[in-house]
């Protein structure tokens, strides 16, 4: 079986010589740490051998469950945010038909939505809508158990699904994925005799896809999570730490990215695609490296892009702008269907030099030219190439990046495994909303409003 591959030779091109073997000692000593439990944060490195440590009982146990939900809904909302939802998502929507919610007609799988990612009330008025008359379950998902965008989405279709399915058969297609003791989640599954699944103490939300958190909706939207986590485990064996310095993708790939940062001044990274199934993956990467490197002032600002979309519209920024910027493209060397490109005895839009290619090929080109382009415009750009778009390739993918993004917190010397940053919004969202708990605040921020005011 072949491997996802790393090209980071247009990248290095940038760095003076000798920059990545620099951190050969550093990153040495972060893979040390990670491995023996002493960097900061190691309470939350329950993902490190998670992939080997999967048994197959447990994945037939996920499996049992999702085939449950499969067999007596037609949509399945999975309700949760940030490393809640995001994993999930990345995978069903790489693998998933990208018309997946008009394909209607002879579904074998269910319909899988998201929620619990936002307050919009037009957003779950519209779900409310389209969930109405329908057989649907629900997977609430949520670690502390008490997070708001999902506590509050969840009680929605806790009630709708109840109203519409009976208290009793509501139970069966409701299924908690939390923590095993703390949290409303918890609370609420054990007292309505939900099946729910634990999300394991020392695993943050954002490394948590390997967990029920990924996996219970992967197996429900039909995908292969044997093969996905068959996928990782060989990335967690390609990455390990007995592998030197220049063979490891993981350790090669943080130390270009920590060089770009340090010694080229490029603060930013765009992740882009050529396959617009890949858009949720760079959006789950995004959190991964954000949530885990944007601390004390630090961090390399992680964006995506979809191309040749974005090439449309950021494309001009990327080739000309403020050279702060750097590219991983995410490549799909084969995709799963051949479409070819016909003749036309007419050639009315000239296109007749490409008859007879595969779409993918022009596709190809258009990612090669990219590629030259930007690095002729002062753009480093690494590669990172997928044999094919399925659940084996992606299960590596997810797991190179975790890897990576363990050692690149621990080069760039932040703890990667804390968001303390994301509880600003909440202390404030709580005051003003007067939420129990929040009096001394409540008073303190209408006392700013006023002043402000
Ligand atoms: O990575 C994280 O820890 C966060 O993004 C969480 O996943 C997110 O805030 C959701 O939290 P919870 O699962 O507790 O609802």
């Amino acid at each position: 079986m072949k491997n996802i591959t790393l090209d980071t030779s247009k990248a290095v091109q940038f760095l003076p010589a000798g920059t990545v073997e620099s951190y050969e000692s550093r990153v040495k000593a972060a893979q040390e740490a990670l491995e023996n439990g002493t960097c900061e944060g190691s309470d939350f490195l329950g993902w490190l051998h998670l992939p080997t440590e999967i048994s197959d009982e447990f994945l037939a146990e996920v499996q049992a469950v999702a085939d449950t939900l499969r067999s007596k809904c037609e949509v399945v909302v999975v309700a949760g945010i940030g490393g809640s939802y995001l994993g999930a998502r990345a995978v069903i929507e790489a693998l998933g038909n990208s018309f997946a919610w008009l394909v209607n007609d002879d579904r074998k799988n269910p319909n899988i939505l998201f929620a619990g990612n936002n307050i919009g009330e037009d957003y779950l008025a519209e779900l409310t809508d389209y969930l109405k008359n329908k057989k649907f379950g629900v997977i609430n998902i949520s670690k502390s158990g008490t997070t708001t965008e999902t506590a509050l989405t969840f009680r929605l279709l806790k009630k709708q699904c109840e109203a519409q399915r009976g208290k009793d058969e509501a139970k069966d297609v409701i299924v908690a994925v939390t923590d095993a003791r703390k949290g409303a989640a918890r609370t609420c599954a054990d007292k309505e005799g939900y099946k729910s699944f634990i999300i394991p103490d020392n695993v943050g939300g954002r490394f948590s896809v390997l967990t029920p958190v990924g996996l219970l909706p992967i197996a429900v939207a039909g995908f292969d999570i044997k093969a996905l986590v068959k996928g990782a485990q060989d990335m967690e064996k390609a990455t390990g730490t007995d592998v030197p310095f220049a063979e490891n993708p993981a350790t090669q790939y943080a130390a270009v990215r920590q060089g770009l940062y340090t010694q080229a001044g490029k603060k930013i990274e765009i992740v882009a695609n050529f396959q617009p199934k890949l858009h949720f993956i760079a959006e789950w990467w995004k959190q991964l490296y954000g949530e885990s490197e944007g601390k004390d002032k630090k961090g390399i600002f992680p964006a995506a892009c979809d191309f040749t979309t974005d090439l449309h519209s950021m494309g001009q920024w990327i080739q000309d702008g403020e050279r702060s910027i750097f590219e991983t493209v995410i490549s799909v060397e084969t995709p799963e269907r051949k479409l070819d490109f016909p003749a036309d005895e007419e050639n009315l839009d000239g296109l007749n030099f490409l008859a007879g290619k595969r779409v993918d090929e022009v596709n190809k080109m258009a990612e090669l030219g990219t590629r030259l382009a930007h690095v002729d415009g002062g753009v480093p750009n690494i590669r990172i190439s997928m044999p094919q778009l399925n659940e084996y390739y992606l299960g590596q993918l997810i797991y190179f990046f975790e890897r990576a993004c363990g050692v690149s917190g621990l080069l760039e010397e932040v703890n990667p495994f804390n968001q303390p940053g994301v509880e600003a919004y909440k202390k404030n969202m709580f005051a003003l909303l007067n939420k129990p708990g929040y009096e001394a605040e409540s008073k303190a921020i209408q006392e700013r409003l006023a002043q402000e005011a």
